[in-house]
């Protein structure tokens, strides 16, 4: 499947030449293409209203401002996450509050009642995870018990359904993600969405809705009577997108669909032959969710991190980046090292011995099912020679 490239190159292209690059040059929400990407975002996702930003993690950092999160409050959040989300913690004067994940990678809710009960906090800043949702049935049950603030960071959720619904509902807001390594290419680009539209104007101005620009949103005249009364009472901090973005981006959502459906095919062909091997646990989803999966990750049992690097290595050497978590210095994923937070020694540990031997590998939307194949034996063949100490086969297509 080729990414419909050409749609958005006309579409920037567009925008050029009417030299209409910023979201607010035009008179009516109609004539600007990232007014437009927000309705059309409503439409696909089901949310009420749709804020589009330069970023998730900006998203994020608002949908955290309107939860009411203010300086020195403790917002939790998984263990298994990105660096820039107990950035966006960080960026609004609070106190990041790791909870464990479970062996599926998603939040533990053994761990989130004890942490709970020791920090006494009232934010949960849930990132699903390379797109894996939690039971979040039992989890808004456990929020609204202990008046939990919830917001949801569904950077790699776009297209992944909890209940038959895009996921990220059951928060205030959920903010999804553009940048170029997520389902929808717009280089860099962030959407926050949310049914509450006190949210949604307050997320407007923050994000630099000035003036009377709010005319220029898909609104009703009560949403546009809100905004007008709170214009200049909120800080704006600019974090606009701008039209070329959007522009790259609306052609693409109408192949959202087909992308998840094949991303989803790859996915099962590809664990179907990791499975087979006694060296590789593939984890389980929610039941109750449908995945997005575009990219896939299972556990190598070993903790011999000699042999992980000898995986890695002889992977490489046949053209195949495969990332351990935990095994990388740099890796932005492995909590442990974001020295900023300054997490004290011992922290999650249950999350950080699994993140230590967890592969991740992006699947390619241009891959077939032959290339899938081909990987996943290549995959295979690598992780049981080096661990059962035999000659590689060599893996011919
Ligand atoms: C889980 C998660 N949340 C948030 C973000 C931030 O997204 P963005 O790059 O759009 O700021 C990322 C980025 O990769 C991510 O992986």
């Amino acid at each position: 499947m080729k990414i419909i490239f050409d749609e958005c190159i006309d579409n920037v292209v567009n925008v050029l030449n009417k030299e209409k690059l910023f979201r607010y040059d035009c008179k009516i929400p109609e004539d600007s293409e990232v007014s437009c990407l927000e309705n059309d975002f409503t439409k696909l996702t089901g949310f009420k209203y749709a804020v589009a930003m330069n970023s998730c993690s900006s998203a994020i950092f608002i949908s955290l401002l309107c939860a009411g999160v203010r300086p020195g409050d403790k917002v939790m959040l998984p263990a298994f996450t990105f660096i820039a989300v107990p950035s966006s913690i960080i960026h609004a004067n609070a106190v990041p509050v790791l909870v464990d994940v479970d062996d599926n990678y998603v939040i533990d809710m053994g761990s989130l009642a004890e942490v709970y009960e020791k920090e006494n906090a009232n934010f949960l800043l849930l990132s699903h995870m390379r797109g894996r949702v939690a039971n979040m049935d039992e989890l808004l049950i456990f929020c609204n018990t202990h008046d939990i603030k919830l917001v949801e960071d569904c950077a790699h959720s776009l297209g992944v359904l909890w209940n038959g619904r895009q996921a990220g509902y059951h928060g205030i807001a959920a903010s999804f993600s553009m940048q170029s390594y997520k389902m929808l290419d717009g280089g860099e680009g962030g959407v926050l969405c949310t049914n509450d539209m006190d949210v949604a104007i307050k997320s407007m101005l923050y994000a630099g809705c000035y003036e009377t620009n709010w005319s220029k949103h898909y609104l009703t005249e009560e949403g546009q009577k809100l905004a007008n009364e709170l214009v200049n009472q909120l800080p704006a901090y600019n974090f606009r997108m701008s039209n070329l973005t959007a522009a790259a981006i609306r052609p693409q959502l109408k192949q959202l669909e087909d992308r998840i459906q094949k991303y989803n095919n790859n996915y099962d062909c590809f664990i179907n032959i990791l499975d087979e091997s006694p060296y590789i646990r593939i984890p389980q989803f929610t039941t109750g969710s449908r995945p997005a999966s575009d990219t896939c990750q299972f556990q190598i049992l070993t903790d011999n991190k000699e042999k992980i690097r000898e995986i890695i290595q002889n992977l490489e050497a046949q053209g195949i980046t495969l990332s351990v978590f935990g095994f990388s210095e740099k890796n932005a994923r492995a909590f442990w090292r974001w020295g900023f937070c300054n997490f004290p020694e011992g922290k999650c540990n249950k999350t950080k011995n699994l993140l230590l031997n967890t592969a991740d590998i992006r699947l390619r939307l241009a891959w077939d099912k032959r290339e899938i194949s081909r990987i996943a034996n290549i995959i295979f063949e690598t992780i049981d020679s080096v661990l059962s100490r035999r000659a590689p086969k060599v893996v011919s297509f």
